[in-house]
């Protein structure tokens, strides 16, 4: 069963760029965005690259690998050779802190 969990303070995240957030083992990518926050699974399904360090530029992250792309609002792949739709997690801010749905 799926519960919120607290991720991050909303301070501590680069603003309208993309954070790593450690989540016990489970490695996030949290996208602060003009349409509000995002989160993703951190490594590219493509290829394994850490997203975290990939170009970010509105709502698509830019993997740093292969620049494979990603709509972070929904996950789909917007650039070659991303071809998966990316695991996204539903996130939300209580209080000043990010919390995702795990
Ligand atoms: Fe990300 Fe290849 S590892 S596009």
């Amino acid at each position: 069963e799926k519960a919120w969990v607290d991720l991050i303070p909303r301070d501590a995240l680069e603003k309208a760029w993309v954070t790593r957030v450690d989540l016990g083992g489970r490695v996030l990518a949290v996208y602060d965005t003009p349409s509000g926050l995002f989160a993703s699974a951190a490594l590219c399904n493509h290829g394994g690259a850490d997203l975290c360090d990939g170009y970010f530029d509105g709502h698509v992250i830019e993997c740093p690998l292969h620049q494979g792309a990603f709509d972070v609002r929904d996950g789909r792949p917007v650039g070659a050779p991303a071809v998966r739709r990316m695991l996204t997690y539903e996130v939300r801010e209580r209080g000043g802190m990010v919390q995702v749905r795990i």
